[in-house]
């Protein structure tokens, strides 16, 4: 028997939605014209107009759940700025900047510090490379943390100096989930101590950092490959519905026998760029 059947026999809990605020960033100038990640491919034509119609329905599903969204202006030249998740990581109203691994994606990292500075946010100008909360999870009072492929292991010492919490380093090992939030979905952000509380794909991470989620989370979610061969993982949760890729039908099965709302909303031309729910989506927390 698995982890996920023992789990999902004990009787699912009372889900409790809260409302939350996010940052997002319209997709005008969405394309695939440079590659970062093995998802990205130059030669494959981008549909705009499709990305700004699913980018819609997504920033719909939000407002529908009583969510709060910002929008941050798209900027010409930086086709990858939809992923607002990797503009920042926000806590307390701190806003500790990115700073981008790629050259391509480097002016990202102002752009998004001055619409914090602008909207209030005590912005924090990072020492070491970081893509913010692609990297950085906040599960209760711990923040998980990403490395391997793009945020610097100095940026996890940063980030624990900076807010003051547990910062747990998980290093990733495959080059397609190359993000943390492309290996492990955060399903209540609210509750540290739910050993439940995650959802993740073990092939993602070397032996180290799954001893670590195996022992912190013993009844997490294990997903399978198909599922987050799509980005699946790449979800957003309120505690109760949680905003996944319409195609990662196993997981959406997984999080309703735990009691869950799995929504699904279909990004498959954002995902030309590597890219999901989760990484359109930068939880804004004042
Ligand atoms: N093309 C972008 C990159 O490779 C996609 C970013 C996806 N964002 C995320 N939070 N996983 O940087």
């Amino acid at each position: 028997m698995t982890n996920t059947e023992t789990a999902a026999q004990m009787a699912p809990a009372t889900r409790t939605p809260s409302p939350r605020t996010y940052l997002m960033c319209r997709p005008e100038h969405f394309t695939v014209s440079y590659k970062i990640n093995p998802w990205m491919e130059p030669t494959k034509p981008t549909n705009t107009a499709r990305a700004l119609a699913q980018w819609q329905t997504l920033y719909d599903t939000y407002i529908g759940l009583g969510h709060t969204v910002e929008l941050v202006d798209p900027v010409a030249g930086l086709p990858d700025m939809v992923y607002s998740a990797n503009g920042g990581f926000v806590i307390d109203n701190i806003a500790y900047g990115a700073s981008f691994t790629f050259p391509e994606r480097q002016a990202e990292g102002p752009a998004y510090m001055d619409w914090f500075g602008a909207h209030g946010f005590d912005v924090r100008v990072p020492e070491n490379v970081n893509e913010g909360e692609g990297d950085f999870l906040l599960v209760g009072d711990t923040i998980l943390a990403g490395t391997g492929f793009r945020s610097e292991s100095r940026s996890h010492s940063e980030v624990a100096a900076l807010f003051g919490r547990d910062v747990v380093t998980l290093t990733l090992t495959n080059p397609n989930f190359y993000h943390l939030d492309t290996a492990i979905a955060v399903l209540d952000p609210l509750t540290g101590d739910d050993t439940a509380n995650i959802a993740y794909l073990p092939s993602a991470f070397d032996a180290k950092s799954l001893a670590i989620l195996r022992d912190r989370y013993p009844d997490a979610i294990i997903v399978g490959e198909q599922d987050a061969s799509i980005l699946g993982l790449n979800s957003i949760s309120d505690g109760y519905n949680v905003v996944i890729a319409s195609r990662a039908t196993g997981f959406e099965r997984q999080l309703r026998e735990r009691g869950y709302n799995p929504i699904g909303v279909d990004l498959s031309e954002l995902l030309l760029g590597g890219g999901g729910v989760k990484c359109c989506t930068l939880e804004l927390r004042r």
